[in-house]
């Protein structure tokens, strides 16, 4: 393992991964990364246009806006600008982390920018689908404006069991620069109704 250096952030992302399967920090990426990166996702869905979000996968993807009601634009990590470059360095960084400390066997990433329009939600699902079970981790980092209150809505809902074997929900906000990490294999979540545009890079850390 040569000059392996403990990181005493990352060890409190994977001690709440191990005890509990998902994780919310709130200062992965500063406030001025955070604001590069809105910039970022501002100015691409000016040039670019986001396509609306498909459930199922392959053959089987459709638009549904009741079930799935945000756009999105996939990130190419072979072609990054300056910002998304520094997003996907740090992750990686995390990544690397990760796989050398808790043997998760991660081979890649994927990640795309996802806005939701107010009266949009996302019902609650598991991220893995049927044929193709690689995804691991979740990454969820919210971008939303600094002003974002409770009253905008939007909130994660992470479908939890507690120790008797009961369902509980854990209600988390997207407040800006908030990074959220679950099990994509056990872990089913919901985006909760939106009353107030919602902007998020959500990206999953697969196995080969
Ligand atoms: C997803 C998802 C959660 C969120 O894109 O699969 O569940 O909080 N996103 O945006
Ligand atoms: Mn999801």
């Amino acid at each position: 393992m040569g000059d392996f250096e403990l990181n005493p952030f990352y060890e409190l992302i994977i001690d709440d991964l191990v005890n509990r399967k998902y994780s919310v920090v709130d200062c992965f990426f500063s406030e001025e990364e955070i604001n590069l990166l809105r910039a970022n996702l501002l100015l691409k869905q000016d040039l670019h246009s986001f396509k609306k979000a498909a459930i199922g996968q392959a053959s089987s993807e459709q638009i549904v806006e009741e079930i799935r009601g945000d756009s999105i634009l996939w990130l190419d990590e072979k072609e990054p600008d300056e910002v998304e470059q520094m997003y996907f360095n740090k992750v990686n960084h995390f990544l690397e982390y990760v796989n050398r400390t808790c043997y998760l066997g991660i081979q890649e990433g994927e990640f795309h920018y996802a806005c939701y329009p107010p009266g949009t939600c996302y019902k609650r699902h598991l991220d893995i689908f049927q044929s193709d079970s690689r995804r691991t981790l979740s990454v969820v980092l919210y971008l939303n404006d600094q002003e974002w209150t409770p009253a905008y809505g939007g909130e994660l809902a992470l479908y939890l069991q507690d120790e008797h074997g009961n369902e509980r929900e854990e209600i988390v906000h997207a407040l800006p620069g908030r990074l959220v990490v679950f099990d994509s294999k056990s872990i089913e979540h919901e985006v909760k109704m939106v009353n107030h545009t919602r902007y998020s890079i959500t990206g999953w850390l697969k196995t080969r």
